[in-house]
């Protein structure tokens, strides 16, 4: 058999362009340590990193990718337009291309689907979603300042939505979506694979303090298998087919977390993290003035 070698695999694009399997995520990476974790990142060999205008550390993540020496052409930067930007989207990749020190992104994300009003964060604007947006980042495709765009945290229902509408002519290339064995979304990327929208998995380890790490079905396939509970989650992920976006600002977990060439999981291990039964969402929409979520397998 081949040997496995998921450091160095892309998934196509519907675009044409190849994604990196493995990314690194840096929410919550704060503003003084993410140039760290970006620069040991490439320098180890990841190339493929995602941010956001909304994490607030793009300068830095910049910072990082200068520092790491790296061409730029090598590395597949994402980052998203921020919720109260949907109508000002020229605006939005501007400042995140000056922040990020880069001439255009690979891929260019709407973080939510809502447009939400800058005045009052409560509200999503009367006059505005997601379509409108979605046809404002599609005049962004031509120019130069992305190679693709893309959405996060769409659900089948709104993703229908899009697609259907007549003002869409580009299918998004990615949605990034919460993805570990708590929140497995099936049906959903069963649709997305029948739309040929990349899935990539954000919160693969459950995110903050990665708490995924605890479950005992986890811990007896990592322990069978001398690797560590997030190298088996990863694995898990890569394995059912998508991009995985591990955080950390740790250099010692951020090697640990590339260290997934030449091994693989078994059949009964992958069906073991399918068999988890325990659910939960890490970014739900509460925090929205609209509902994004539907269904309790999405
Ligand atoms: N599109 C969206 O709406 C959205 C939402 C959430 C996340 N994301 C993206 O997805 C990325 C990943 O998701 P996430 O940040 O929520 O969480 P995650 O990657 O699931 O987990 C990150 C947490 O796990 C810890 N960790 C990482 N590697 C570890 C290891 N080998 N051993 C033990 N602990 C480890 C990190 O700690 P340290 O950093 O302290 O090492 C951090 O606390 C984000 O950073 C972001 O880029 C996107």
């Amino acid at each position: 058999m081949a040997e496995v070698k998921n450091t160095t695999k892309t998934f196509t694009l519907n675009t044409g362009a190849k994604i990196p399997a493995i990314g690194l995520g840096t929410w919550q990476s704060k503003p003084n340590e993410v140039k760290e974790a970006v620069e040991a990142a490439l320098r180890h060999g990841y190339r493929h990193i995602d941010t956001a205008f909304a994490y607030g550390n793009e300068k830095e993540v910049g910072d990082g990718i200068k520092a790491s020496g790296v061409p730029r052409e090598e590395i597949f930067l994402t980052t998203k337009l921020d919720n109260p930007w949907h109508k000002r989207v020229p605006e939005g990749i501007e400042r995140s291309l000056t922040a990020l020190q880069t001439d255009y992104v690979d891929l260019y994300l709407m973080h939510w689907p809502s447009s939400t009003d800058p005045d009052d964060l409560k509200k999503h604007y009367p006059d505005w979603d997601f379509i409108d947006t979605w046809r404002e980042l599609q005049k962004l495709v031509g120019t130069g300042k992305v190679k693709a765009i893309g959405v996060s945290n769409f659900a089948i229902k709104n993703l229908e939505k899009l697609l259907n509408a007549e003002s869409t002519k580009i299918v998004p290339a990615v949605n990034q979506i919460e993805l570990h064995p708590c929140n497995p979304s099936p049906k959903l990327l069963e649709y997305l694979k029948a739309k040929d929208i990349h899935a990539s998995a954000y919160s693969p380890l459950g995110s903050t303090d990665s708490p995924l790490s605890k479950n005992e079905a986890l811990l007896s396939v990592a322990k069978a298998k001398g690797k560590s509970p997030q190298q088996v989650l990863l694995m898990w992920g890569l394995q059912r087919g998508y991009s995985v976006l591990p955080k950390s600002v740790t250099e010692s977990r951020i090697q640990a977390n590339f260290d997934l060439d030449g091994w693989s999981l078994t059949d009964d291990e992958v069906k073991s993290l399918d068999g988890i039964q325990e659910r939960f969402k890490v970014c739900g929409d509460a925090w929205l003035p609209v509902k994004v979520f539907f269904g309790d397998d999405e």
